[in-house]
């Protein structure tokens, strides 16, 4: 993978749960960051030329005979070295000082002081003397190795933090990337700008502007074929390869009859003949086809994978139409990257490419425009490029739609039933203004009918889940608490305004033990 030319902090991977929001926080600082593994080689980080490196957590101890540890080197490059707890204790363990296990761990939020040197600190610049910390360990650094300060204690630790100037070498037991670190932010920024010396030259237009030239000069007068799904990720990508080579440019989209309400049309005003954007634009039509395929079908694994194929289908016989192409757009994005690279986190399930790779399309090569953003980072991208909010701010939607958010049977009637209801749920939480602190959030169809009353009738109709997630990497999840007035006003909307529901529930289950679908 290539990296643009602008500075880079490397992220030295040790398989903490934290790393990718590591990363994430140094490019909000404008500083381009990237995540490798721990075996990445001391050749290829004099290579890259970082301005910084950063040690992530991990869950082994350093003093164990399979402990993975870094080259020791890796301390006298002279590039500046942030350890992070499993990376602090690593560094004081290589250079000399000792780690053991801590009499008693720490976990959560923790107050920290910072030591008379702690106040002179670079790192701590601006930084309160008393605060709060978060913490997630059970090893603790006993003794510092020479040359080193303590700057930084808790209850527990004599040395929450610790520093060799001289080297330019810097750790903290704790996670300063974590929310709940009251000065972590600010402790990073430090890092990054005092300590590293960066100037905070990674922006969104020189990113897009960068992009573009590349991309032309990659594409030449070839053919570019791009599977539109409605999503944020590809929408960012097509206009990308549309401003960058307009008309050699098609994108097909194929609307599987499992889409939100609106969302083809919205996505046809944005990509269609009236598009601001130059590109040939193919909008299929193929609902009947889908719900024909999974009439009968009640396994989600099986509805799963019959709209994938069948989207393949659709997508490979319009591709046919347009003739050969020279490039295939993916809208991989940077923790995908991660996540399949670098062997140390959870692979991401294969379930969420809708159909896998299409091998099928004849091409020399596959572009994949996003893989070094991360998902906040597409949206300004988006933004940049005058994609509309509502495409921008779109919430993760899985490829096969509500086909799984219809449990048991997909039928037309079914669908209809879902859009309506779910449509008057995300309208309330948008208008309530409490969508942008979820997830993920939406009405599921139960395959429950229940009897009910209305005006002197009895009625036998289904049930509507509601689903409203708080997440930050999708793998894990919490209800969220709604307000109780809200949850009314949504469920009496749904009963009086949508034909064959009588009863609205809500899912009050995390992930784990739920998942955040139905299916
Ligand atoms: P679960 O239900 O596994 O979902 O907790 C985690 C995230 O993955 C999305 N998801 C899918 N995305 N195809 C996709 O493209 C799928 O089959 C699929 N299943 C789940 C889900 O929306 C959530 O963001």
């Amino acid at each position: 993978m290539t990296r643009p030319e602008n500075e880079v902090i490397l992220v030295l991977d040790f398989g903490g749960q934290y790393n990718q929001l590591i990363a994430r926080r140094v490019r909000e600082n404008h500083v381009y960051c990237e995540v490798r593994p721990h075996t990445f080689s001391l050749d290829r980080i004099r290579e890259m030329q970082p301005k910084g490196i950063i040690l992530t957590g991990g869950p082994n101890s350093v003093y164990t005979d399979d402990a993975v540890l870094a080259p020791k080197e890796i301390f006298s490059l002279g590039i500046p070295v942030l350890g992070i707890c499993y990376g602090s204790q690593l560094m004081a363990h290589q250079l000399g000082g000792r780690v053991e296990r801590a009499d008693t761990s720490e976990y959560g939020k923790t107050d920290v002081t910072l030591t008379a040197e702690g106040k002179k600190s670079e790192l701590f610049t601006e930084v309160q003397e008393e605060s709060i910390c978060w913490m997630s360990h059970t090893d603790l650094i006993a003794e510092t190795p020479a040359g080193f300060r303590i700057t930084a204690t808790t209850p527990v630790c004599p040395v929450a933090a610790m520093e060799d100037v001289s080297r330019n070498l810097y750790a903290t037991q704790f996670h300063p990337e974590v929310m709940h670190t009251k000065y972590g932010r600010q402790m990073l920024k430090n890092f990054i700008y005092n300590v590293c010396k960066c100037s905070g030259d990674w922006q969104m237009d020189s990113f897009v502007e960068k992009s573009i030239r590349e991309l032309r000069a990659k594409i030449g007068d070839g053919k570019v074929l791009c599977a539109l799904s409605g999503g944020v990720d590809s929408a960012v990508a097509a206009v990308l390869l549309s401003k960058a080579v307009g008309r050699q440019l098609t994108c097909v989209f194929v609307d599987h009859g499992l889409l939100r309400r609106h969302e083809g049309d919205e996505v046809e005003a944005v990509f269609g003949s009236k598009s601001k954007y130059e590109l040939n634009f193919i909008r299929v039509n193929a609902k009947q086809r889908f719900y024909e395929r999974l009439a009968g079908i009640t396994d989600p694994e099986q509805k799963r994978k019959i709209i994938g194929e069948e989207f393949i289908r659709v997508f490979e016989e319009e591709s046919k139409k347009i003739g050969k192409v020279d490039f295939l757009v993916q809208g991989t994005i940077y923790p995908d990257v991660i996540e399949s690279g670098l062997g140390n986190s959870a692979v991401i399930k294969s379930h969420h490419n809708v159909g896998g790779l299409p091998d099928y399309v004849d091409f020399k090569e596959i572009i994949e425009p996003l893989r070094l953003l991360f998902k906040d980072e597409v949206r300004s991208a988006g933004r940049e490029l005058g994609l509309p909010e509502n495409i921008v701010n779109r919430q993760p939607f899985p490829g096969p739609g509500l086909g799984i958010r219809i449990i048991g049977e997909v039928t037309e009637e079914k669908v209809q039933i879902l859009k309506e209801a779910d449509f008057i749920y995300r309208d309330e939480l948008k208008k309530a203004g409490l969508a942008k602190d979820l997830g993920q959030y939406f009405a599921a169809l139960t395959n429950m009918r229940s009897v009910g009353v209305m005006g002197d009738g009895r009625t036998y109709d289904y049930a509507i889940a509601l689903r409203a997630v708080k997440t930050n990497d999708f793998m894990t999840a919490e209800s969220a608490q709604l307000p109780w007035e809200i949850l009314q006003k949504v469920t009496s909307r749904i009963v009086n305004e949508v034909k064959g529901v009588n009863r609205v529930l809500y899912d009050c289950t995390g992930k784990p033990p739920a998942t955040i679908e139905f299916e």
